[in-house]
């Protein structure tokens, strides 16, 4: 049987995981490659530290140049996280004629026009299944199985410990920071878990499939992005109390004036798809013109789904599918003029949540009101917990608003009136609301 020599940079949650599914299922791979994947070589910094696989003699290095140096090795798996080192290995294993498989959707969010062209430029491949919601096949499903559509709209749950988080604190009264310690030890978050909880990590991730899905060329920083490390648990309740759960939700929608693009915690509809989706689940519902809505489900972060999608695109990669794909399709082409522009993210429309801490006085409910009716908004519904007559009169009170479509401009403009009123004693909290 013909054989691929691979090899691993990187040996650490997700490299560790690849190393298994290569050595433990040979046979499995092999059957579904035509051929064996053999791991010649695992590149990691530091030899002595324990790792999660055993390798056979002679696999692993300290050095990355046994690697490059070795023409037998066709197909890389660089599995380092962050921006650099990770830039400059993967340019020069592209350079010395290795086709690669990556996870990092950091680099590629930062840096893919300039790696993309180069390994066009080299005749080279990267394949990226795994950097956007670990084991579902997004990425080919985007850009392969469904590229006879006009995709209109996407709408997802993209990073695995934000939506683990979430959920044990929801369902499980967990704390916050015992519950990101939690997310670290499964090795779902990234080396600096900030990225997950701030949006990056999703933005991230939604700057990949808006490139794929819509030929826009986005900088992910550039995408209004809102995570849920600032997420109250006092909101995850009330969201219960009116028939919702909080997700930190990825979207693209394109309108007749552009894409808008955004990341931020929402409240979703009990009982809807996406707000099923628990623990460290992702998942992205994709509406296309011909193909009408597809939903996707599965694990986005952790060990094996990940590995999953990196095993499968080194097989890919492996048999040349992955070489027709990549040279045709216009991944991150810096030639390429972008096929739409960003939408103004305040002209989008939804409804919106608010809660207020406010005085418990005459008046107080009025003057917001009246506010939110100054930029031309309407009140959905009202939660005010009356105190018990004749017992201690809580001062302030909490006061959560519904309101019925409005913009993000109406919006944000309504939240700046309102924090500036007497009456509001604290922050005022708005969440965006999904129909
Ligand atoms: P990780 O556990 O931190 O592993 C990264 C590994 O890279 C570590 O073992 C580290 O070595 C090694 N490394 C760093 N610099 C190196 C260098 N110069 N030479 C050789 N090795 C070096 O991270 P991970 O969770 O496996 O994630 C890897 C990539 O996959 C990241 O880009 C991440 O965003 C992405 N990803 C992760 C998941 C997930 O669920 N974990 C899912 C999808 C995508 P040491 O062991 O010596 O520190
Ligand atoms: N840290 C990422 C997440 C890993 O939690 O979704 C998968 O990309």
């Amino acid at each position: 049987m013909e054989k691929t020599n691979v090899a691993i940079v990187g040996l650490g949650t997700v490299g560790s995981g690849v190393a298994r599914l290569l050595l433990d299922h040979g046979d499995r791979t092999a059957r579904h490659a035509g051929r064996t994947m053999w791991l010649k070589k695992a590149v990691v910094r530091d030899l002595t530290r324990s790792r999660d696989v055993e390798l056979p003699d002679g696999v692993l290095t300290d050095s990355l140049q046994e690697v490059i140096d070795d023409d037998e090795i066709t197909v890389v798996a660089q599995l380092i996280g962050g921006l650099e080192p990770a830039r400059t290995i993967m340019l020069s294993l592209l350079e010395s004629g290795k086709d690669i498989v990556t996870a990092n959707k950091a680099l590629l969010a930062e840096h893919g026009a300039e790696l993309f062209t180069r390994a066009r430029e080299l005749g080279r491949s990267i394949a990226f299944e795994a950097s956007v919601a670990g084991g579902i096949p997004i990425i080919a499903n985007i850009s392969q199985c469904l590229s006879a559509n006009q995709i209109g709209s996407l709408e997802g749950i993209l990073n695995g410990t934000s939506n683990f988080i979430v959920t044990q604190m929801d369902e499980n009264g967990a704390s916050y920071d015992d519950v990101v310690r939690e997310a670290q030890r499964l090795g779902y978050a990234e080396s600096d878990p900030t990225m997950d909880v701030d949006g990056t990590d999703a933005a991230q991730k939604l700057a990949i499939l808006a490139h794929l899905a819509f030929g826009a060329t986005v900088d992910w920083s550039q995408i209004p992005r809102t995570g849920i490390d600032g997420l109250d648990p006092e909101d995850l309740l009330y969201a219960q109390k009116l028939g919702y759960r909080i997700k930190l939700l990825a979207i693209a929608h394109l309108a007749n004036d552009g894409l808008e693009l955004s990341v931020s915690p929402t409240l979703v509809p009990v009982g809807t798809p996406l707000a099923e989706v628990r623990d460290a689940y992702n998942a992205i519902q994709v509406i296309g013109d011909a193909v009408g809505p597809v939903f996707y489900h599965g694990l986005g972060a952790g060990q094996m789904p990940t590995a999953s999608a990196v095993a499968a695109d080194l097989i890919d990669t492996a048999v040349g599918r992955t070489r027709l794909t990549f040279q045709t399709l216009e991944y991150f082409s810096i030639d390429q003029p972008p096929r739409v522009k960003l939408r103004d993210g305040d002209t989008s429309r939804g409804r919106y949540y608010f809660r207020l801490s406010v005085s418990n006085h005459p008046g107080t409910l009025a003057s917001i009101a009246a506010v939110l009716a100054q930029h031309e908004i309407s009140i959905a519904s009202v939660i005010q917990h009356e105190g018990r007559e004749g017992g201690p009169q809580r001062d302030p009170v909490p006061l959560v608003i519904m309101t019925h479509m409005a913009t993000e401009g109406q919006a944000k403009a309504a939240t700046d009136d309102i924090q500036a009123l007497a009456s509001v004693t604290g922050p005022v909290v708005r969440l965006r609301v999904k129909d």
